[in-house]
């Protein structure tokens, strides 16, 4: 069994080592033009070279959550598509949303600006219940954010694609509930996909929609946000702020007016990376069960986009 690793803007490899060692019986390379096809691939960002090159692919292994990027490509029809299913990254993104979560809702900028300038002063704590949280998206990810959010006893709201039941939740589904759901969000969390339906969600009317002083946290895709309605949303106030880790152009270019914007908290598409050993660990693991003959998590719904 033959598996090529193709990562861009990534050293392959730490990647072909670990895979080798967890699965000895196998030749594990990073792909080069003229390579012999292989049977599974891990990639990220592959160049279509790389794809029209397998003809006989089983398994395609996308090192990240999100394959938006990697479904625009010409893919071997008949390869299975998998995405990262958590391995190590929802800890990192729920302790990334709380934490953007909190920062706001304790105002711990304003006692950040007191403290820089060496006053000592008190705001008046505010109510959670003003604070409902709506998390978009109620996947691997999504869940677990949602859950954490609830141990800080915000109330959690959340929408998906198809109907959820979850603990502790007011759950809405499709998009008949959607407007429901955003009249009763002031913070609101996007943790979706990037699919066809999904690119530009987060424009005027969307965020117009939530209670009045809302706060966005984007941590999904940038091309989930029309930046210019983001923008006139905060200067208007209806918006009180944004802390936005993923945007249409990254790295964010030098100019982009998110840097100097005071409600806006940029961060570089840090909220959840993959882990490399983890990664490995869970792509060896479904190789495996793959040449067993057996169903695996993680598959992605070429049709669906996710
Ligand atoms: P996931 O498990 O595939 O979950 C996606 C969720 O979105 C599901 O609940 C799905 O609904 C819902 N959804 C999809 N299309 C929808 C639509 N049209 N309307 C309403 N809900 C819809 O994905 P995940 O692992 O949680 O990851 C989510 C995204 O996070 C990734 O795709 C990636 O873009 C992003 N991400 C960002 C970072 C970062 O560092 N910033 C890191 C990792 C991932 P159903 O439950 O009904 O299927
Ligand atoms: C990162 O953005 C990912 O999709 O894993």
């Amino acid at each position: 069994m033959r598996i090529a690793v193709c990562l861009t803007d990534n050293k392959p490899a730490p990647w072909v080592e670990g895979l080798q060692r967890l699965l000895p019986r196998a030749t594990v390379a990073a792909w080069e033009p003229g390579a012999p096809p292989a049977d599974h691939a891990v990639v990220w960002a592959p160049p279509q070279a790389f794809l029209d090159a397998q003809p006989q692919l089983r398994g395609l292994f996308n090192i990240g959550a999100g394959v938006d990027a990697l479904l625009k490509l010409r893919l071997p029809p008949d390869a299975l598509v998998v995405r990262l299913d958590d391995a190590g990254m929802s800890v990192q993104m729920a302790e990334f949303v709380c934490h953007a979560v909190i920062r706001h809702f304790r105002e711990l900028d304003a006692y950040g600006q007191d403290s820089a300038q060496g006053r000592w002063g008190f705001r008046r704590p505010r109510s959670r219940s003003d604070f409902p949280v709506g998390v978009m998206g109620l996947g691997v990810l999504g869940q677990r954010v949602a859950r954490s959010l609830g141990a800080f006893e915000f109330p959690v709201r959340g929408w998906s694609r198809t109907r959820r039941e979850l603990p502790g939740m007011e759950c809405f589904a499709g998009a008949e509930q959607f407007d429901a759901f955003l009249a009763g969000t002031r913070v609101l969390v996007n943790l979706l996909p990037l699919t066809p339906e999904t690119e530009n969600i987060l424009d005027r009317e969307t965020l117009g929609r939530l209670l009045p002083g809302g706060y966005l946290v984007n941590v999904a895709r940038g091309a989930h946000l029309v930046e210019e309605d983001l923008l006139a949303l905060l200067d208007a106030g209806h918006l009180a702020g944004a802390a936005l880790d993923v945007f249409r152009t990254e790295p964010l270019p030098s100019d982009h007016p998110f840097w100097r914007h005071p409600k806006i908290t940029v961060t570089p598409h840090t909220s959840a990376r993959t882990l490399r050993d983890e990664s490995v660990a869970q792509i060896a693991r479904k190789i495996e069960a793959l040449e067993r003959g057996e169903s695996i998590a993680g598959v992605v719904d070429r049709v669906r986009g996710y």
